[in-house]
């Protein structure tokens, strides 16, 4: 894809597609804003080239046609404007111009997904779009999964359509990790259910040495390998796929290591009593909430000698202090190795922030579904737009 950095954007109108679709409080405070960090370098290279920076995004999952009092990007704008120590003006009808942005000046587009037409991607409203710059520029990898009007279908139509920073680090981070990787690769995919990370277990099989799977993942695969889980959250129906992916893994010299000892209680709640016992002692009441110190230092050790890391889910409940010494144990791990690691997904990033290791992660996705989409091996239709615009 053609990348920003290597335009000339002096003088020229630029449009960028970003993802600020940040978590907020019901008084519309941003509580999070990793987002809208992110997103500064590609805005920020437009204004010192002198270029005029239109910037918009989605807010949630708004109905077409209105802008709602949660739907605004009202707070967003103020954000955007400390962090780049200048104002920030909210257009709110923009679709067919009548905004002036001059040369060194940005302003942010409201809530794109409140436009008629966006979600299903209208090639009338993406005309419309891209007729307003020169040049368009996709920063939004956090909605590079979607093909709505400003991430795909303006695309085809602006006069010239790039990659922006973000999206370049992302796309390279990502790619380095699932297509170059430093070997042994290893994958963590933990989180409650198998039926959510199917595609990612099955894709990842393929590809990687270990695949270490946690939480009511793990439970799932315990059950495949003939282990009784008492209470433990897991879904029998797909036991047959987890026992299919542990074959293939196994034909290939690959492993699926699994726990040899559980933390375990019988109940999921803060005043519960946390249990460690071996794997073979889960009695039929009791709940597996977490690996036992024996696992943790095993899978310690694996990433201590991986070459790269993809982590997505935790390997416990740990948001409770007694069923989180395997995520933590796994953080600081991950943050100690040599290795090249690549973490997301929202409750991957929360995990990474309780245990203040996101200086020693290699790169951290903004992306959660797209992320997610990612290690699947699809296609994300957002970059295709821009591959497909330059390749015929
Ligand atoms: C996200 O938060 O994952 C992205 O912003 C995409 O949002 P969406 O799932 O509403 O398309």
């Amino acid at each position: 894809v053609k990348k920003l950095n290597e335009l000339d954007v002096r003088g020229k109108k630029v449009f960028i597609r970003a993802d600020l679709n940040v978590p907020q409080d019901d008084a519309g405070n941003i509580t999070e804003d990793t987002r809208i960090r992110a997103s500064i370098p590609s805005i920020q290279y437009c204004l010192d080239k002198g270029a005029a920076v239109m910037v918009t995004s989605h807010l949630g999952r708004p109905t077409e046609g209105t802008v709602g009092p949660d739907d605004t990007l009202a707070p967003v704008a103020v954000r955007l404007g400390q962090l780049l120590n200048k104002p920030v003006k909210l257009i709110a009808d923009w679709v067919d111009g009548g905004f002036e942005v001059k040369p060194g000046e940005v302003v942010l587009l409201e809530n794109c997904r409140c436009n008629k037409g966006e979600k299903k991607d209208n090639e009338e409203l993406a005309k419309k779009m891209a007729a307003l710059c020169d040049v368009y520029v996709n920063d939004a990898f956090g909605t590079a999964h979607r093909a709505e009007a400003t991430t795909h279908g303006i695309a085809r139509f602006a006069p010239v359509a790039c990659a922006g920073m973000l999206m370049g680090a992302e796309i390279d981070a990502l790619g380095k990790a699932l297509h170059n990787p430093k070997r042994p690769l290893v994958a963590i995919v933990g989180g409650s259910k198998v039926s959510s990370k199917l595609t990612i277990l099955k894709s990842l099989a393929d590809k990687v040495d270990q695949l270490i799977v946690g939480g009511g993942i793990a439970n799932t695969f315990l059950l495949a390998s003939g282990k009784r889980i008492g209470e433990s959250l897991a879904e029998t129906e797909l036991v047959k796929e987890a026992q299919a992916i542990m074959d293939m893994m196994k034909e290939r010299g690959a492993e699926v290591p699994l726990p040899a000892d559980v933390v375990v209680a019988d109940e999921v709640s803060a005043l519960a009593r946390a249990n460690r016992i071996s794997v073979d002692e889960v009695g039929p009441h009791d709940r597996i909430l977490d690996v036992g110190p024996k696992t943790s230092a095993k899978l310690a050790e694996i990433i201590a000698n991986a070459g790269t890391i993809v982590w997505n889910g935790p390997v416990g409940v740990f948001e409770l202090p007694q069923f989180a010494g395997g995520t933590k144990m796994m953080a600081s791990a991950i943050a100690h190795s040599e290795a090249f690691s690549i973490a997301g997904g929202g409750d991957t990033l929360a995990a990474i922030a309780k245990f203040h290791i996101a200086d020693d992660v290699g790169y951290i996705s903004t992306g959660g579904g797209a992320f997610l989409e990612f290690l699947e091996g699809k296609t994300l239709p957002a970059i295709a737009a821009l591959e497909e615009r330059y390749t015929g």
